[in-house]
């Protein structure tokens, strides 16, 4: 197979991904060789962690928590897809300060009252063969906002608004508010919060840590030269862009077991001239393999709101790639994978090692069950439903 579109990824003028009729899968790949034995249902293993298959819950904001708890929806929300066959349910952006909330619907665990609701959910999630992890986040300039299903604007004084914080007093748009330029106790503020959160984490039963540091949020924001204009240490050059990231990692790794993984979810181009690039996004993954990093899921924008991304199946399948083989890291693909037959050529054509599925769970929870069926794999069936279902199949 050709790798020559490897490394085609598009110039922001292109605004265009390079792919072939496969969309990105065939121009992304090259393990092909190497890995014929893997696919989509295969088992993997990181650190002392096993996920049971390749599939993964892509972390999902419900906006259905009153003062940062997770309730009895989160509770159905993610135990359905436990039982629905996935590998790994991962918790959607959980803020590690009540400042750091998107909304104010958001989950929590900046507070020890956060953890026994959240560790129900473990529990459940793990009886069902699944791992479950969850994402921390700050929200940064964009937070203090309205549910999205009220318009999902800067909230008004009226609504409880509250202020916001970012490396650079920049708002994310001209209705947004303008964030106050956290100073360095305030950066130590933030670190101290996301090391908080992660023991709160471990306590809550959690089996492993995403960092949330796409989509324009605060960990995004200093990675980017658009959104960080700092003169200090925390800004201007590129290593001083990923200080913050690269030690709220650090300081992570320390803090959980050795045989637990750690992954961070970037934004691997803002898709914009001059922003945070995919170049820049190779360079920070190795920093962070170096550090105790296992996998890099690769989404991308969210840091400005004129960007014109080309949204397509796959679309950012060959940044994982790229990233996969620049880094030598393990990458999650993700972004509209809606198909068994794709999903699973992401996985035997080494383009990524795990495969993120969002709105395609929210409309079928049992999609790894039904792409093992469409794919002629056994079915992993949980034993309640199994002996009668497959019974049926058989008449
Ligand atoms: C309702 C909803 C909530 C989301 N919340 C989060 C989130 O909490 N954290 C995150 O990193 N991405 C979040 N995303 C992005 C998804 O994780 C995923 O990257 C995106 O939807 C593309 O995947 P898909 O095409 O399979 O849905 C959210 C997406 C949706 C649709």
């Amino acid at each position: 197979m050709s790798t020559e579109n490897l490394t085609n990824l598009p110039s922001v003028a292109q605004q265009k991904l390079e792919s072939s009729n496969t969309y990105g899968v065939q121009s992304a790949c090259l393990h092909d060789q190497e890995i014929p034995e893997l696919d989509l249902f295969s088992p993997l293993k990181i650190r002392d962690l096993t996920l049971r298959n390749r599939v993964a819950m892509s972390p999902m904001c419900q906006y259905s928590a009153e003062n940062g708890v997770a309730n009895d929806w989160h509770f159905v929300h993610l135990g359905s897809r436990a039982v629905g066959g996935a590998g790994l349910i991962m918790v959607e952006a959980t803020a590690v300060t009540s400042q750091g909330r998107i909304t104010p619907g958001d989950l929590g665990i900046w507070d020890d009252a956060h953890i026994e609701p959240l560790a129900r959910i473990a529990r459940f999630v793990r009886q069902q063969g699944a791992v479950v992890g969850i994402q921390l986040a700050h929200a940064g300039r964009k937070a203090s906002s309205n549910l999205p299903w009220l318009g999902g604007k800067p909230l008004t004084p009226e609504q409880g608004a509250w202020e916001t914080v970012a490396p650079s007093s920049i708002g994310f748009n001209e209705n947004s508010p303008v964030p106050i330029a956290l100073d360095e106790r305030g950066i130590e503020e933030v670190i101290t919060a996301f090391v908080t959160a992660t023991e709160r984490a471990l306590q809550a039963g959690f089996q492993m840590i995403e960092i949330h540091a796409a989509h324009g949020y605060l960990l995004h924001s200093f990675l980017s030269p658009l959104s960080n204009q700092r003169t200090d240490n925390f800004g201007g050059s590129l290593e001083n862009r990923m200080r913050l990231l690269l030690e709220v990692a650090r300081r992570i790794r320390a803090t959980i077991p050795e045989g637990m993984p750690l992954f961070v979810r970037i934004s691997a181009t803002d898709w914009v001239e001059g922003g945070w690039d995919i170049e820049q996004s190779v360079i920070l993954s190795r920093e962070l393999k170096v550090l105790g990093v296992d996998l890099i899921d690769v989404s991308t924008g969210g840091l400005v709101p004129h960007a014109k991304i080309p949204v397509d199946k796959g679309y950012q399948v060959p940044f994982a790639a790229k990233i996969r083989q620049e880094a030598q890291i393990y990458t999650a693909a993700v972004g509209l994978i809606t198909e068994a037959e794709y999903a699973n050529q992401i996985i035997t054509r080494g383009c990524a090692d795990l495969v993120l599925v969002g709105r395609e769970l929210l409309r079928d929870p049992y999609w790894p069950i039904h792409a093992q069926c469409s794919l002629d794999e056994e079915t992993d069936w949980p034993v309640a439903y199994g002996y009668a279902v497959k019974r049926q199949k058989r008449r």
